[in-house]
């Protein structure tokens, strides 16, 4: 059996986090700057002491210190879910000796969709390791059931656009509308080194709606339109439209209580250096912020804000 490779990029939410959960629309697109590569090669059986261990799957992730018969990992866990999930949709109960080795360049907790490109990755070279490609609808179905145990109540937006590997207008439950960008924009994304995980974000906002939720339910709703009026500008060709949009989304985004002082800094050194909008992107508390600056200037807010506090930084183009 040859060995099948398979990557999945990363994903920045551009407006509607945590909205999106409750059912407003919201727009992301991938990054393709970082990825995931999962690689599954046929493993030599070999009899004797290890016999037994070589006969099954094995898993290697060096980025996160892993290195693990399948069958061991810890029942509960992303991994061992997404490979679990592979093998319950070929029907085999039998999966031929393999090893599964994982590396990324996308940022753990941080709101980059590690965790979806992950599941995304697998799920595809594994079953095409085993001579059953998935089409995408059914990759990125699995890759939510996984995203369950990452972030608990998933919209789906996550596993949706790093599937997809395109700029998606999401609203859950409905069929996946990609779209087209006309007029391409340049985004940095910063690092706050702060990981948070998106789960417990998603609690709280879900608790503090269910403590108040007509406060939340205005709060969400006005995100919605934000992300339908985003959608417009980048259709109609009018991406600076876009900056006053991201700072009101982040305004809301400090409303619902998933802010940081540190995500505040990011984003208002930007604004200052220059940029035409910005807002944390994701889960919030931590993990990125992003901001929409003209091609010319990526670099000197790019300082800026690591000079405000960014660990890394990413200027991607969105196209
Ligand atoms: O933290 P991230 O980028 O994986 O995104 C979470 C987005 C939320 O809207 C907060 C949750 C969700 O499932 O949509």
């Amino acid at each position: 059996m040859p060995a099948f490779t398979s990557t999945a990029p990363g994903k920045i939410i551009l407006f509607g986090e945590h909205a999106v959960v409750y059912g407003y629309p919201a727009l992301a697109v991938p990054v393709t700057k970082v990825r995931v590569r999962a690689t599954v090669s046929a493993r030599a059986i070999v009899s004797g002491d290890m016999g037994e261990e070589s006969a099954g799957v094995h898993v290697i992730a060096p980025g996160i210190g892993l290195d693990s018969p399948w069958s061991a990992l810890k029942p509960g866990g992303a991994v061992r879910a997404a490979v679990g999930s592979v093998f319950a949709t070929l029907g085999m109960s039998q999966p031929p000796p393999c090893t599964i080795k994982v590396t990324s360049t996308i940022p753990i907790a941080s709101g980059l969709g590690s965790g979806a490109a992950v599941s995304v990755a697998i799920i595809r070279a594994l079953a095409g390791f085993l001579g059953h490609p998935l089409p995408n609808e059914q990759v990125s179905a699995l890759a939510y059931e996984v995203e369950k145990i990452h972030h608990g109540t998933p919209s789906g937006i996550d596993n949706t656009v790093v599937t997809y590997a395109k700029p998606v207008f999401f609203v859950k439950d409905q069929p996946i509308a990609t779209f087209t960008i006309p007029q391409p924009f340049t985004i940095i994304i910063g690092d706050t080194g702060i990981s948070s995980p998106t789960k417990e974000t998603v609690g709280d906002v879900r608790q503090a709606w269910q403590a108040n939720p007509e406060r939340y339910q205005r709060i969400f709703a006005a995100v919605g339109s934000i992300a339908k009026s985003a959608r417009q500008a980048i259709e109609s060709g009018h991406p600076k439209r876009l900056g006053p949009l991201m700072d009101e989304n982040h305004y809301f985004l400090q409303e619902m209580g998933v802010s940081s002082p540190e995500l505040d800094r990011l984003v208002n050194a930007a604004r200052e250096a220059g940029a035409l909008g910005a807002k944390l992107s994701g889960g919030g508390r931590g993990g990125n912020m992003i901001a929409l600056v003209e091609e010319g200037e990526a670099d000197a807010i790019c300082l800026a804000i690591r000079k405000a506090g960014a660990v890394g930084t990413i200027i991607t183009q969105v196209k």
